[in-house]
């Protein structure tokens, strides 16, 4: 049993790969598995907190105690997220939003015809949901957000968390095989907003969970 450093908080976490449709039967969606926001949720609820968590689909079960909400694409969880955020002391944005929405879903299922060789697909870039909420953060609240860069992580990383009005970053490195996206382990190296940062070392996502929560708790005494 780990300590109760978060009894009394509410935490909000965003977990797995939004979806965002093309017509009823497509959608373009991304690799996350959801494991590292589920990771966290659990983390969160052993040490004490209230926690809501926002999820995309995934083949994950949720953790016992913890407030699911499903949602599908960026304005789903863009809605979610803001609804939800003034009641909260913490969010932890773990979920891998996309960039790009279609401009258009159709409302019947695109079909190709004898004339239609190609189809071009227009997008728009989606709402930053992060930054939406940068906007309305209370000094109380803490934001902790995740990076996955192929490249410059801590040069990027330190852009995103200032652009993004961050308490935290966990920054980690997709290029790498062993790592990221479908695995269950991580290795991430958090950036704070003095710019300065730590490396975990390559572990499981429970224990990249349990270290993040560990800042979380830190970071809500120092507010
Ligand atoms: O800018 P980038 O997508 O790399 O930033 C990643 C962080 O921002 C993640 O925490 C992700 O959940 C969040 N994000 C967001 N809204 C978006 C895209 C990403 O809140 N539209």
């Amino acid at each position: 049993f780990g300590e109760q450093t978060l009894a009394g908080k509410s935490v909000i976490v965003t977990a797995g790969g939004t979806r965002e449709r093309l017509d009823p039967v497509r959608f373009l969606t991304n690799d996350s598995s959801g494991k590292m926001g589920y990771a966290v949720a659990n983390a969160a609820r052993q040490a004490g907190a209230t926690v809501t968590l926002i999820t995309a689909p995934t083949n994950l079960t949720a953790p016992a105690g913890v407030t699911v909400v499903p949602i599908q694409s960026t304005t789903d969880l863009s809605n979610a997220v803001l609804e939800r955020f003034p009641k909260a002391d913490a969010l932890v944005m773990a979920a891998a939003v996309a960039d790009f929405q279609p401009e258009t879903t159709a409302d019947q299922k695109i079909k190709k015809t004898p004339a239609n060789d190609e189809l071009i697909l227009k997008l728009k870039k989606t709402p930053d949901i992060l930054k939406q909420v940068a906007g309305i953060k209370r000094p109380d609240q803490v934001t902790i957000g995740f990076a996955a860069e192929t490249q410059n992580l801590l040069a990027n990383g330190q852009k995103k968390l200032a652009s993004k009005s961050l308490d935290l970053l966990a920054a980690n490195d997709v290029s790498r095989k062993d790592i990221g996206f479908n695995g269950d382990d991580n290795q991430v190296t958090f950036i704070s907003p003095d710019g300065s940062t730590d490396q975990t070392p390559k572990a499981s996502k429970a224990i990249i969970a349990t270290a993040l929560v560990d800042r979380l708790a830190q970071l809500l005494v120092k507010k």
